[in-house]
């Protein structure tokens, strides 16, 4: 099998990791990666988001399977080009790929399958949104309807802040059309764990679970970032807790996208919130998320790339996943200002040391090589996974092979996976 896998970042990079192992791969690139992903697989210069460039590359090279990380190229209709041109893809068309790129899309698909999720409005008028605001009062949860790179969501602990927050969205349009439009919910209360599936169109199979970690400061503090390290499984979510999700929120969204006639092939990340009244969506995501990945995919035992084929041929009615058991969890590294604005083209060294801590792994995001020597590229830089017998051990081999890393310009987060080992 000739596969091509799509993006730059730690998700690609684990991607790539968890691929080069299936005894079906032939060969393997990755567009555009960065020094991580060249280490298992050969580097393509054509940005994620470049569609007729990743069309004619599939095509020019007789690829087998393209696996898009980030969900730009999807929303931006990669898969729908791929199949134009009897390619396969893991990942939605662009109709069906609205359910992270459109937020009143996904909530409409919410409610026509009867899917729980938060009580929400939309609106194209800031009049109105103030108006509904003052009259539910907070908290509330204000949300730009497109795509704003995870800047979107304002949850508002005040109507002053609900009000801030419609006025930069919709008048300031401090993330463009993307604010043309606001969903303004309900805000739920619970703890919030990411849950995955593999959906093939017709059925979807348990991609595993993790808890993200968005806050940029210890405790869960600060601004909201990409997320600084996950953890899996999550012991807050029970099995029973994860077969509901299943049935209540993954199934009904998928049968609710076949009736649509926009059937939804690949990755279905469903955001949950585990509220007093069961799990609830707070949003559906249409790929894997970063850093779950880095701490899901070294968990997997079976082939991931059988898996992905099954999916973009409609064969997982019978396919189950095989999983290692104990736990793994990534933690972040990120130059030292993010999410705010950071320092470009600091070395990084301890890399192998890291790698060679029992029981982690090393993916790199935001790298970049210049001279010979490993530099930061970017907010988030290096994801460093452990996995173990239970979390415990997962975490000690997270942070030993974290405190190998030599970079001084860079910080990562102590705590991650503080509440799951707390109810560990
Ligand atoms: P999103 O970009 O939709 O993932 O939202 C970012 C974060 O905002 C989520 O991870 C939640 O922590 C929070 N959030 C979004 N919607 C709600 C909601 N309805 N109630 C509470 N928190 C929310
Ligand atoms: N870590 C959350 C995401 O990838 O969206």
């Amino acid at each position: 099998m000739r596969v091509l896998v799509v993006g730059a970042g730690g998700r690609e990079h684990a991607l790539c990791w968890a691929l080069a192992a299936s005894p079906l791969l032939t060969k393997l690139w990755c567009a555009p990666g960065n020094p991580g992903t060249a280490q298992v697989a050969e580097n393509v210069a054509i940005g994620a988001a470049d569609v007729a460039a990743l069309v004619a590359f599939a095509t020019a090279q007789r690829l087998d399977l393209v696996v898009p990380g980030p969900e730009a190229p999807l929303v931006a209709g990669l898969a729908d080009a791929l199949g134009a041109a009897g390619i396969a893809c893991c990942g939605p068309s662009a109709a069906a790929a609205r359910l992270e790129g459109s937020k009143s899309f996904c909530k409409e698909v919410c409610d026509a399958a009867g899917i729980p999720t938060a009580r929400w409005e939309r609106f194209t008028d800031a009049d109105a949104a103030r108006a509904f605001v003052r009259r539910r009062g907070a908290p509330i949860v204000v949300k730009a309807d497109g795509l704003a790179a995870g800047k979107g969501v304002v949850v508002a602990a005040s109507v002053a802040e609900a009000e801030a927050a419609i006025a930069d969205f919709m008048q300031a349009r401090t993330l463009g059309e993307a604010g043309a439009s606001l969903v303004i919910e309900e805000c739920l209360i619970g703890d919030e764990v990411s849950l995955f599936a593999l959906c093939d169109g017709t059925h979807a199979i348990p991609l595993g679970a993790a808890q993200d970690h968005k806050r940029v400061g210890e405790g869960d503090t600060g601004p909201n970032t990409g997320g600084m390290g996950a953890c899996a499984p999550p012991p807050v979510l029970t099995p029973a807790l994860a077969a509901a999700a299943m049935q209540r929120i993954i199934r009904p969204a998928l049968a609710e996208l076949a009736r649509q006639g926009t059937p939804f092939r690949g990755i279905l990340f469903a955001g949950l919130m585990l509220t007093a009244d069961g799990p609830k969506l707070i949003e559906f995501n249409v790929r894997l998320g970063d850093p779950e990945a880095q701490c899901l995919l070294p968990l997997l035992q079976s082939d991931l790339l059988a898996a992905l084929l099954a999916a973009c041929d409609g064969e997982l009615g019978d396919f189950a996943l095989r999983w290692r058991p104990g736990a793994a969890l990534a933690v972040v590294m990120a130059a030292r200002g993010y999410p705010g604005a950071y320092l470009h083209g600091t070395p990084i060294g301890g890399l192998d040391r890291a790698a060679a801590v029992p029981g982690a792994l090393v993916f790199q995001s935001g790298t970049d090589m210049r001279d010979g020597q490993l530099v930061a590229a970017g907010g988030r830089v290096l994801t460093l996974c452990g996995s173990g017998v239970d979390l415990a051990a997962a975490h000690a081999a997270a942070y030993r092979a974290a405190a190998a890393i030599a970079w001084p310009e860079g910080f990562y987060r102590r705590d991650i996976g503080w509440r799951a080992l707390a109810a560990e």
